[in-house]
């Protein structure tokens, strides 16, 4: 709960998309900015398409400074900033935005986030194989991080141009060749028999469709790492079919608590009280439910 005084020197940061009802963000980091005892104030603002522009300019003016930026505008935002994280022009999608005394620059934290959530949980994925499922904003940060860091990727898509589309952004800017493949039982028995790493960053299993899986649960390893970039629910059927069966698994909720406690980081200089934040966003998802 904000329970606050606004003063005249607050810093205001949120989040720019459309549609937002859905999003986490005010939440968790309003939260944090309480825990921190700083002076800042988190807002949505949902912007239409065709209004991005004025929205960076009225960050400008405003001063406002920080914005996180989803669907639908984490690669058109580039073109209305000053200055790009190297990361992030690589991926060519944003979903921070930092305003340093009107020098606005462009990181992709999601990617950061990603990364993250493994390395906390002890695992290195750098010459590990790794299997992506899905070709859109989500697999598009995380395939690139994982080429950087020296993974060695498998994209599936169901719509496998797509999948095409990314490996050769990626074998263009990273110098890295990606296996692509449609996304289909067979095709997916293929990729996992060698797998380390599955990482499922596709909606299917998402809530209201709780019950749907992208894989079948007797392709699922002992000792695999599972990472479901889902996070409502917290924990998906592919998640709960890869415990059963062993693996090590991890939820989108560690991805999406730590794209925004990196965020926060950039925007206060402070290190972000990352419990506290999942804590909070898990309270929302489940007072949701409810
Ligand atoms: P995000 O930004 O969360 O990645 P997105 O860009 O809309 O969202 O991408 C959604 C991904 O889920 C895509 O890879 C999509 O596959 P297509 O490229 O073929 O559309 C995948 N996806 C969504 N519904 C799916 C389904 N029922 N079966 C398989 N893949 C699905």
């Amino acid at each position: 709960m904000l329970n606050r005084v606004i003063s005249g020197n607050i810093k205001i940061c949120g989040i720019i998309g459309d549609p937002l009802e859905h999003t986490m963000s005010p939440v968790m980091h309003n939260a944090a900015f309480d825990e921190m005892g700083v002076d800042y104030l988190y807002i949505p603002f949902r912007v239409e398409k065709e209004k991005l522009g004025r929205a960076i300019e009225g960050m400008r003016a405003l001063n406002i400074r920080g914005l996180n930026v989803t669907i639908p505008h984490k690669v058109a935002v580039i073109q209305f900033l000053d200055e790009l994280d190297d990361l992030a022009e690589k991926i060519g999608a944003v979903n921070t935005i930092v305003n340093d005394d009107g020098v606005l620059t462009g990181y992709n934290t999601d990617a950061t986030g990603f990364l993250q959530a493994l390395l906390k949980r002890g695992i290195e994925p750098k010459g590990k194989n790794v299997v992506i499922l899905g070709a859109g904003g989500a697999s598009r940060a995380i395939s690139f991080i994982l080429a950087e860091r020296g993974s060695n990727l498998v994209i599936l898509n169901r719509t496998v141009d797509k999948a095409k589309e990314l490996a050769d952004r990626i074998s263009k800017i990273l110098q890295r060749e990606t296996e692509v493949l449609k996304l289909d039982r067979e095709n997916l028995a293929k990729a996992l028999s060698k797998a380390d790493i599955l990482v499922n960053a596709t909606s299917v299993g998402m809530s209201p469709n709780i019950d749907e899986t992208p894989v079948a649960s007797n392709l699922l390893k002992s000792g695999m790492i599972v990472f479901d970039t889902i996070y409502n629910p917290i924990k998906t059927r592919l998640q709960t079919e890869a415990e059963e069966a062993g693996a090590i698994t991890i939820s989108g909720l560690d991805m999406l608590v730590w794209q925004g406690a990196l965020a926060f980081e950039k925007w206060t200089g402070l290190k972000a009280p990352v419990e506290l934040m999942r804590e909070e966003v898990i309270k929302r998802l489940i007072n949701n439910r409810n």
